[in-house]
């Protein structure tokens, strides 16, 4: 141990004693806030605390509360949530039933044996079975969506006995090393290749490029286990492919034996107007990936889904792929408490509804603003901003911030601001958070596109 037993049991009964606490004494802010900032300096990353410094001005703000559609910072500053998680918060923040059901289930048991069946990963795989489209019906939990991607490739090797994919330039599928080699920035790759070597980016949206690589893998006897996509790229910079692409490639996939697997872990959940971003098109994948928003905004858990003909490959070997804590009590009931709370307030069809009125506004912002605005995207409650540059994005974001709106840009440049508020938000609170963007839109567009007054001497 680097610190004496006593320092270390004075500390931990410092932060008991603070999270038992209603209310923070002053002297308790200063504390929290300094073991953070020292925290995040010695012990996490100080890199972290550098980028906080360029998208926000009080990077110091520390997050203490949340509920429903905002959360608040440790001095009680209050934050319209307009980037949800990522999409973690389609059901807002701790909604009511969600807490309700994992504190009961906490009070019972709260991990389980290993080793004995569990009803709770039981009842939840039957309805993920339920609300997921076509023939998909067995699911495996995680913890991540990295994970369920792990899985989901390793289950597309089994089935096919093949070992090399096709992904699109601008995905995101996750940092673990099998996810990682389907991940298109090359930032996050290179310094760990050569991964899986057998991993091929196409441009993404445009079919063509998916035949001509499943043809060209074909010829040379290097033939494809899966192809692998989003239904709309989140961090590639909410990218929504045309209409017929999911399709083509579905059919495509058949004809060359490969299978699709489609990475639902940010659309799915209702997020884009539907409960899966692929029944817009009633396209149905071979393995379906979620995260995300599937722990009811509580719990983290992750699964892959695919059905019986290609599941029955782990049928006799359970246990070729297994984690200790994937399928927990507490992560299932969150899940199932989850769904029950997106089909009984209908939050797909508000997704739809809100998501359709708040894209309207933000057309008629970008038609005020066409120099600073150069694009808007989306589906449902996931959109996309886009501006000119990494900087003048970061420098909305920061005036939006600092307004008491939070949106983020996306892992591959900052030029493209989401918005992917929880689809529980109020009429009042968008109208309020656009308010505040189009201040933000006049002050940064006044500074970087408005010719400058020069004062007329007399
Ligand atoms: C589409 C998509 N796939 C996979 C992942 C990875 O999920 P996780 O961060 O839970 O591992 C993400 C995370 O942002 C994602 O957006």
């Amino acid at each position: 141990m680097k610190a004496p037993a006593s320092d270390i049991l004075k500390d931990t009964q410092r932060i008991l004693e603070i999270i038992h606490k209603e209310d923070l004494a002053a002297d308790d802010k200063g504390w929290i806030q300094e073991m953070t900032r020292s925290g995040y300096e010695n012990f996490i990353n100080p890199g972290i605390l550098e980028y906080r410094k360029a998208v926000s001005t009080d990077y110091t703000s520390i997050e203490w509360a949340d509920s429903a559609n905002s959360f608040m910072d440790i001095n009680g500053k209050k934050y319209i949530d307009f980037l949800g998680g990522f999409g973690v918060f389609n059901m807002g923040h701790r909604h009511p039933k969600v807490v309700s059901t994992v504190i009961s289930q906490l009070k019972r048991q709260a991990l389980h044996s290993q080793e004995l069946l569990e009803p709770f990963r039981a009842m939840l795989a039957k309805l993920v079975a339920d609300i997921t489209p076509g023939d998909l019906q067995y699911s495996f939990f995680g913890n991540s969506g990295t994970e369920a991607m792990e899985g989901a490739m390793k289950l597309a090797m089994l089935h096919t006995g093949r070992k090399s994919f096709v992904a699109a330039v601008g995905a995101f599928h996750g940092k673990t090393l099998g996810a990682l080699s389907a991940t298109a920035r090359a930032k996050f790759r290179q310094p760990f290749l050569p991964i899986l070597p057998d991993c091929y980016h196409v441009p993404y949206g445009d079919a063509d490029f998916i035949e001509s690589a499943l043809k060209c893998a074909d010829t040379v006897g290097n033939d494809i286990a899966a192809v692998i996509l989003e239904p709309i790229q989140g961090e590639g910079g909410i990218n929504v492919p045309p209409d017929d692409y999911l399709a083509r490639v579905r059919d495509l996939c058949d004809r060359y034996g490969a299978l699709l697997i489609i990475d639902e872990i940010q659309t799915g959940m209702g997020r884009t107007g539907k409960m899966f971003c692929v029944d817009h098109w009633g396209v149905i994948p071979d393995i379906l990936c979620l995260g995300k928003a599937l722990g009811g905004g509580v719990m983290p858990i992750g699964a892959f889904v695919a059905p019986k003909n290609i599941w029955e490959h782990l049928f006799p070997e359970p246990w070729l792929h297994s984690t200790t804590f994937g399928g927990n009590p507490l992560a299932c009931v969150a899940a199932i408490a989850g769904i029950h709370v997106l089909l009984d307030e209908k939050l797909p069809e508000r997704a739809d509804k809100m998501g359709g009125s708040m894209m309207l506004k933000l057309k008629a912002l970008r038609r005020r603003f066409p120099k600073l605005c150069v694009d808007v995207r989306g589906k449902g409650l996931m959109m996309g901003i886009e501006f000119p540059s990494d900087e003048i994005g970061y420098e909305v974001s920061k005036g939006l911030f600092d307004s008491g709106v939070l949106v983020a840009g996306t892992l591959f440049h900052a030029k493209t601001l989401r918005i992917e508020p929880p689809l529980t938000i109020s009429q009042q609170e968008m109208d309020q958070a656009l308010g505040i963007m189009e201040k933000v839109f006049k002050e940064v567009n006044a500074k970087h596109f408005e010719p400058k007054k020069i004062p007329v001497r007399r």
